[in-house]
């Protein structure tokens, strides 16, 4: 149904929906807290929190559960179900809402090989939950305790949920490491997190190659604390196997009981931590507790995604991200339904494998990024036109900001004009979805993410802290209570957490650093980010993060980096460089390809620029600030995500009279007109 470019789900799919009546938004929005707390109280809690919210809690009288970490006491500024005891996966399997018997022959996980000629594998809630068990034992055996952190470097395989879940038993912190990191970062990540222990495998498929995961994970344990490795049998490609650090999983799990007691765990106790670009070179390592995270992934996944027992849910997010670990792991196994998990890539071997998957296996929810639909919609629609998708009923999209024309063609071609979609707005900090209309509700607008999630309260700011008007654009903030699933902190950096998101508008207000503007229903449209963030092919990169990684290079005197709008990625870096070798013949070609190389080693594939431009100089301040600003205007897209143009006829730069060099921008223009 359509008003004035806004949808509305069918009668039939309202009518089976979880939450198919506005007036929830009107309950949630008299007693925030009361509305939560409601919710919270669904879930199995071996001990029942004394206050629900607390905002600017007193930390010295506030009793700290094993997994709190003594250099974030001063963080943070609110604390949700305090006092409450809990553990996810206790939720997950004895005690899951759906109740025990009804889903422990249930399949959990479907898990689909990359290779077309292997077998996928199911497993049932109770084989899930017997793995889960053994290698918690395993870890216990290994000497892994409640507060330790644990590094996860998998690829998409069963046994990276295994892992994930097994530390949630234990009380361990894992902290997942997406498999392409490259061994740099996979090092910076371990250091950060002090993790004793790596779950790594020999390696895995990628596009029809085996990718030798194991030899990026002995580089990256190199100057870490990791003392052991535990290895997983993926691929079967040789590895240098060092005997006195390194076990195999299967050896290790041959020995092991399949049950295992959860740990009690403290409502603000450590659940995982995930790695998350800031506004500085180094990634900043997110702290999620178990109570809040648990409440917030089951009900969001329950209403937004509208999750009914015999759904088949596929998230096509790595585990590596935040998406993963709430969408593509936790939630839909708290709501007790089946999920897909998919080793490969969605267009390998051909581009309609993720076609071919959901029709193959009946996915009646699918969620993926905006990157992802305009790939598809590239490769045409003649490719998809023979599935049917009878089984779909929800679409789901998330990462960026998804433009009108690859929402219809979604709409269209995917959800067959059926289906809603669900524009799904969060960040890693927030641990679970905060604003998304919900599908038996509406409306659904092209380019609009929605409503906030009933129970969470935004506004948009502007510059003086002010709220902006209908249409006018402003600063996203989170107001009291938060979140649930709101970040606890940045591990070991309170300093950081407090100037990224707490420094803007005082502690009142979360910062979430993105633009946002309202319209008159008060649906939210995500501008972008208003920070250094770019987000690639829905990745989160800093510029900081990629300047350093370049200006490691020895030739490179200095650097910058900027986003442009692409018709697929989103936006993609280009990189300005410059070295005092620059006049050299054949240089230029050979530097450039080296970079790349230095870009794969200290970040990996994700973060490859769309062009390198070697210039003499970088627009700058008279303080000596390099004015990306300037560079990205040189660079103005036609239409937004349409094939980006630079411009160079001259127009709009604005001013360049706080430049020190303002002939640099000229001579950087002509360089680009050569391309
Ligand atoms: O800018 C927003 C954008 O992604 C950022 C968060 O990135 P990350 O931590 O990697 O998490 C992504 C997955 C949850 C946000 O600050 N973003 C996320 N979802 C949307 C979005 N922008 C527009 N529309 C969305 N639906």
């Amino acid at each position: 149904m359509t008003q004035n470019n806004l949808f509305f789900s069918s009668k039939e799919f309202k009518n089976k929906a979880w939450v198919k009546d506005k007036k929830i938004y009107k309950e949630a929005e008299k007693n925030p807290v009361k509305f939560w707390e409601k919710l919270a109280a669904k879930l199995f809690w071996f001990k029942k929190w004394k206050k629900s919210f607390v905002h600017n809690p007193p930390y010295s009288r506030v009793k700290l559960g094993t997994g709190r970490l003594a250099e974030s006491e001063n963080r943070p500024y609110f604390q949700w179900f305090a006092g409450g005891k809990i553990n996810i996966t206790e939720n997950i399997f004895e005690k899951n809402l759906l109740g025990w018997e009804k889903i422990k022959n249930k399949t959990a996980v479907i898990w689909e090989p990359e290779p077309t000629n292997e077998e996928p594998k199911k497993l049932t809630y109770e084989e899930l939950f017997k793995q889960v068990c053994k290698f918690a034992n395993a870890l216990k055996k290994l000497g892994v305790k409640k507060g330790d952190r644990v590094g996860i470097y998998l690829p998409m395989i069963p046994e990276a949920i295994i892992s994930v879940l097994a530390c949630a038993r234990i009380g361990a912190v894992h902290t997942v490491i997406f498999s392409a990191f490259s061994p740099a970062a996979l090092k910076i990540r371990l250091q950060d997190t002090g993790a004793k222990i790596l779950i790594t495998a020999d390696g895995y498929y990628r596009r029809g190659r085996i990718i030798d995961l194991k030899k990026s994970a002995d580089h990256g344990t190199k100057e870490t604390k990791v003392k052991k490795v535990v290895v997983i049998k993926r691929a079967g490609n040789k590895i240098f196997f060092k005997k006195t650090r390194d076990l195999w999983w299967h050896e290790l799990l041959k020995k092991e009981n399949d049950y295992c007691k959860p740990a009690i765990m403290d409502a603000g106790d450590l659940l995982f931590l995930l790695a998350t670009s800031g506004s500085t070179g180094r990634p900043k390592q997110t702290m999620h507790a178990c109570g809040g995270y648990a409440v917030q992934a089951y009900w969001t996944g329950k209403w937004i995604f509208d999750f009914h027992q015999n759904d088949i849910f596929w998230c096509t997010a790595d585990l590596g991200w935040v998406t993963g670990h709430t969408y593509g792991c936790y939630s839909p196994l708290l709501n007790g339904i089946c999920f897909l998990f998919f080793e490969g890539a969605p267009d390998w071997p051909k581009p309609d494998r993720w076609a071919q998957i959901i029709e193959k296996y009946g996915v009646s929810i699918f969620y993926t990024a905006p990157t992802a639909i305009r790939m598809f919609e590239k490769y045409g629609e003649k490719i998809i036109k023979k599935y049917k998708f009878k089984k779909l009923r929800v679409l789901g999209t998330v990462g960026e900001p998804i433009d009108e024309d690859a929402w219809q063609w979604y709409f269209k071609n995917v959800g067959k004009s059926r289906c809603p979609i669900v524009d799904t707005w969060w960040q890693t900090e927030t641990g679970g979805i905060l604003i998304s209309s919900l599908p038996g509700v509406g409306p659904f607008k092209p380019a609009f993410v929605g409503l906030p999630f009933p129970g969470i309260k935004f506004d948009i700011l502007n510059e003086q802290g002010k709220s902006c008007k209908i249409g006018e654009q402003g600063n996203l903030v989170i107001l009291p209570p938060f979140a649930p699933g709101l970040l606890q902190g940045l591990y070991k950096n309170p300093k950081k957490y407090k100037e990224t998101y707490w420094s803007q508008y005082g502690n009142k207000a979360y910062f979430t650093s993105d633009g946002a503007i309202k319209d008159k229903q008060g649906l939210i449209r995500i501008v972008g980010r208003v920070d250094d963030v770019l987000k690639v092919a829905g990745h989160r990169i800093t510029t900081g993060e990629l300047e350093n990684a370049v200006a490691k290079h020895p030739e490179i005197t200095e650097c910058a980096v900027i986003g442009i709008p692409d018709a697929i990625k989103g936006e993609v870096p280009i990189i300005f460089i410059v070295s005092k070798k620059i006049h050299k013949i054949g240089f230029c070609l050979e530097i450039k390809q080296e970079i790349i190389e230095q870009i794969k080693k200290e970040i990996g594939p994700i973060a490859l620029p769309k062009e390198i431009y070697m210039v003499e100089d970088l627009p700058k301040t008279r303080s000596g600030k390099i004015m990306r600003r300037i560079l990205k205007k040189l660079f103005i897209a036609e239409a937004p995500l349409n094939n980006c143009k630079a411009n160079l006829t001259g127009q709009d730069l604005g001013d360049l009279s706080t430049l020190s060099n303002p002939e640099t921008v000229e001579k950087i223009k002509k360089i680009i007109q050569q391309k």
